[in-house]
């Protein structure tokens, strides 16, 4: 019952021109929106373009980060209010490589999805573990914590409708996915933790992606897993085929 979401996040590569040539490369062939979701993620710069292009397609059109803030003296920073008037559906928080080399701490994590929801957007909020903490053992209370910081004060009805997207930053770019059954065992703990804060009927509804190196390859076997409803894909999302080869996974 819950709708299978597949989105590309192109990071900081891809420019408008090469922008609108990719979305008329796959914009008749993506799925029913009631099918699977396909999103992409766009550098802000990119967005004008992803929207032109993508207008009347079933492509969703995703953010790579925003400010909690909707205007002011924050020079360089994306505001979500505007993000919503330009017509984008998602917004990727948390990151990271936002995490990591812009220093973005869980509360502002936190402030992001409060932002985004205030102005009608949708997060898609990342979290996972480095090597370091999965080989101390402590992937799984690693998650917990950052999942359970994201979601501080937002209502059960906005969890039940974000997605959450579990990248183990390990795996991230190196080639080296998780395991289908390594995915799985995290994202139910994402499962469980939403599940703790809120209820049973949140969890049920809540959508959890897995990122990292997800291919063509390997997204059937990972998305037949009972915990994992989408993929977050760098690499493999920049190729219009092997995209296109995502979004079809069935
Ligand atoms: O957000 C997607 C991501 O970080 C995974 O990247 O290139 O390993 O698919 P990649």
């Amino acid at each position: 019952m819950r709708t299978p979401i597949i989105a590309g996040n192109w990071k900081m590569n891809m420019n408008p021109e090469q922008t609108a040539e990719f979305v008329k490369a796959v914009k008749n062939d993506l799925p029913e929106t009631t099918e699977v979701e396909s999103v992409i993620a766009a550098p802000a710069v990119d967005l004008p373009a992803l929207l032109e292009n993508a207008k009347g397609s079933n492509l969703k059109v995703a953010a790579e980060n925003c400010y909690f803030e909707d205007d002011g003296a924050f020079t360089g920073e994306t505001s979500p209010k505007v993000l919503k008037e330009m017509g984008v559906d998602y917004v990727v928080i948390g990151h990271s490589e936002r995490r990591g080399y812009f220093h973005e701490t869980d509360e502002d994590i936190n402030k992001k999805a409060h932002a985004i929801f205030k102005n009608g957007l949708l997060p898609i909020i990342c979290c996972g573990e480095s090597l370091e903490t999965r080989e101390a053992n402590k992937a799984k209370d690693w998650v917990e914590g950052q999942v359970t910081a994201a979601l501080k004060g937002l209502t059960g009805e906005q969890v039940s409708s974000l997605v959450i997207a579990y990248e183990p930053i390990w795996a991230i770019g190196t080639g080296k996915t998780a395991s289908a059954d390594q995915a799985e065992d995290i994202c139910a703990v994402v499962r469980k933790t939403v599940a703790k804060l809120y209820d049973e009927t949140v969890a049920d509804k809540v959508r959890i992606q897995y990122g990292g190196s997800v291919k063509p390859a390997n997204v059937k076997e990972l998305m037949a897993k009972k915990n994992i409803d989408g993929g977050l894909v760098g690499g493999a999302s920049l190729v219009p085929e092997s995209y296109l080869q995502l979004v079809n996974f069935n």
